[in-house]
C-alpha cells in the first residue's frame, strides 16, 4: 500500500521489448536472451565492486545492487538485467540469521525443523523491503526500454536450505519432513512462500517489468510430492503477485533444475512460462506441456531456456551448434526466450557469452 504501481502497458517502457513480447507470445524483432547469474564472478568489474563487502550486504546497499545489476547488461547487450540480490535476501530482511559463504552457499545460524522453529519465524514487514525498492527505482530507471526481471526463491529450494540449514545433494531434510510432518512442512512452507511472494511484489512494485520465481531444487521431488507438498505454496506465491500479471501485466517465469516429469505441474502454478534446464530439449518440453494442458485449458506456454552451462567452455564450434540447435528446438514454442539451462559458471570467460548473444541476435527471430 502507498506505492505507485506502474504495472500498465501505458506507463512501461519495455512493453514493446523482445523479451516481454516473447513471454507474452508475439513475435519479438530480435530473439531475446539474458543468463542466470549473468551479474557475478565471471565478470572482473563485478569482482572490483565486491571486494571487501559480503554478498548479503551488497544486496541491501541500493547503488551497488544497482551498478552490479547494469554491468551485465552494458557489456553483453543481454534483453534483460536479472536484479542483483538472493532468495534467502528475504531472510535476512526478516532478521532469520543467515549468511552466504564463498563457494558453499547460504548457511543459517540455526536449521529451522520443528513446530516450535517454524512458530517463532518473524514475518518479513513492508519497511524493511525499502533498500530492495529503492534498488530497483535506481535501476529501472537507468535501464531505459530493457526491462529488468525480478525474482524470488519458489517455497521448497528456500525450505530446503532452511530445513537444511545449509546447501544440499539430496534435500533430505524438507523430503522428510512434508511426509512425517506434514503440518510441519504446511507452515514453514506458507512462511517461504509468504516471505518471498512479499520480496517479488516489491521488486514489480518498484518497477521490474518481469519476475522469475527459482525452484532451483525442485528436480528432487516426484510427481507426486511436487503436486501435493509443493505446487500449492508455489501457487501461493503467485498469487501475491497474479494481480500485477495477467495478459497485459507483468509475465512471470517459473524455473528449476532436473524438472523434465514436473514441467506441467510448474505452469500449473501459475506461471505465464516455463524455464527448462539443459537435460530436456526444449521441442520435447513444448510436446509435453501441450500433451497435459491444465485446468484451465492451458498446453502450450512461452519457454526459456536452455544453453548447457558446460559447452561455455567447449570451444566457439561446438558452442555454436549447439546454441543453433537451442534455437531451432526453441522455435516450436508460442515464445522462447533464450538462457542458460542453469547459471553461468564462475569461470566462465565473459567473452565467450557477449558472443552468445551476438549469435542469437543474427539469427532472424
Ligand atoms: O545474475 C544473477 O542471476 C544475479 C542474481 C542472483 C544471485 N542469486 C546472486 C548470487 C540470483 C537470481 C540468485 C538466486 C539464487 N541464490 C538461487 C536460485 C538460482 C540458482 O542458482 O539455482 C539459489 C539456489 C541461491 C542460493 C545461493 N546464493 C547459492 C547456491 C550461492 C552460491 C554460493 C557459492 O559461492 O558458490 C549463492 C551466492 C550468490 N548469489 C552469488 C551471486 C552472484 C555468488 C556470491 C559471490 O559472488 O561471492
Amino acid at each position: 500500500a502507498g506505492h505507485p504501481l506502474v504495472t500498465d502497458d501505458a506507463t512501461r517502457s519495455t512493453a514493446r521489448s523482445a523479451l516481454i513480447t516473447a513471454l507474452r507470445g508475439g513475435t519479438p524483432d530480435r530473439r531475446p536472451v539474458w543468463f542466470m547469474r549473468q551479474a557475478g564472478r565471471s565478470l572482473p568489474e563485478y569482482r572490483q565492486l565486491r571486494e571487501g563487502i559480503s554478498m548479503l550486504d551488497s544486496c541491501l546497499q541500493p547503488e551497488l545492487a544497482s551498478e552490479i545489476t547494469l554491468q551485465p547488461v552494458r557489456r553483453h547487450d543481454v534483453d534483460a538485467g536479472i536484479f542483483f540480490s538472493d532468495i534467502v535476501i528475504p531472510l535476512r530482511l526478516a532478521e532469520v540469521g543467515v549468511d552466504i559463504v564463498p563457494g558453499v552457499g547460504p548457511v543459517l545460524d540455526a536449521p529451522v525443523r520443528t513446530a516450535a522453529d517454524v512458530a517463532a519465524l518473524p514475518e518479513l514487514t513492508e519497511e524493511s523491503l525499502e533498500p530492495i525498492r529503492e534498488a530497483v527505482r535506481l535501476t529501472v530507471a537507468e535501464l531505459g526500454s530493457t526491462p529488468l526481471i525480478g525474482f524470488a526463491g519458489a517455497p521448497f529450494t528456500l525450505a530446503a536450505y532452511m530445513v537444511e540449514g545449509k546447501p544440499s545433494r539430496d534435500h533430505l531434510g524438507p523430503r522428510t519432513m512434508m511426509h512425517a510432518e506434514p503440518d510441519t512442512w504446511n507452515a514453514l512452507a506458507s512462511w517461504a512462500a509468504r516471505a518471498s511472494g512479499h520480496f517479488l511484489r516489491a521488486q514489480i512494485e518498484a518497477g521490474a517489468s518481469a519476475g522469475q520465481l527459482f525452484d532451483s531444487w525442485a528436480g528432487s521431488l516426484s510427481l507426486g510430492d511436487y503436486l501435493t507438498h509443493v505446487q500449492p505454496h508455489s501457487a501461493a506465491a503467485f498469487a501475491q503477485v497474479a494481480d500485477l500479471a495477467g495478459p497485459d501485466g507483468v509475465p512471470l517465469i517459473h524455473f528449476g533444475t532436473g524438472t523434465s516429469e514436473i514441467l506441467p505441474a510448474m505452469r500449473d502454478a501459475g506461471a505465464s512460462a516455463v524455464g527448462v534446464d539443459y537435460r530436456l530439449p526444449l521441442d520435447e518440453a513444448h510436446r509435453r506441456l501441450t500433451a497435459t494442458p491444465g485446468a484451465d485449458g492451458r498446453g502450450a506456454v512461452p519457454l526459456q531456456g536452455n544453453i548447457d552451462p558446460a559447452l561455455l567452455e567447449a570451444g566457439w564450434d561446438v558452442l555454436e551448434a549447439h546454441v543453433r540447435g537451442v534455437i531451432e528446438a526453441g522455435s516450436v514454442a508460442p515464445g522462447h526466450v533464450l538462457n542458460l539451462g542453469h547459471g553461468v559458471p564462475p569461470h566462465t570467460d565473459p567473452t565467450v557469452l557477449t558472443r552468445v548473444v551476438e549469435l542469437i541476435h543474427s539469427v532472424a527471430p
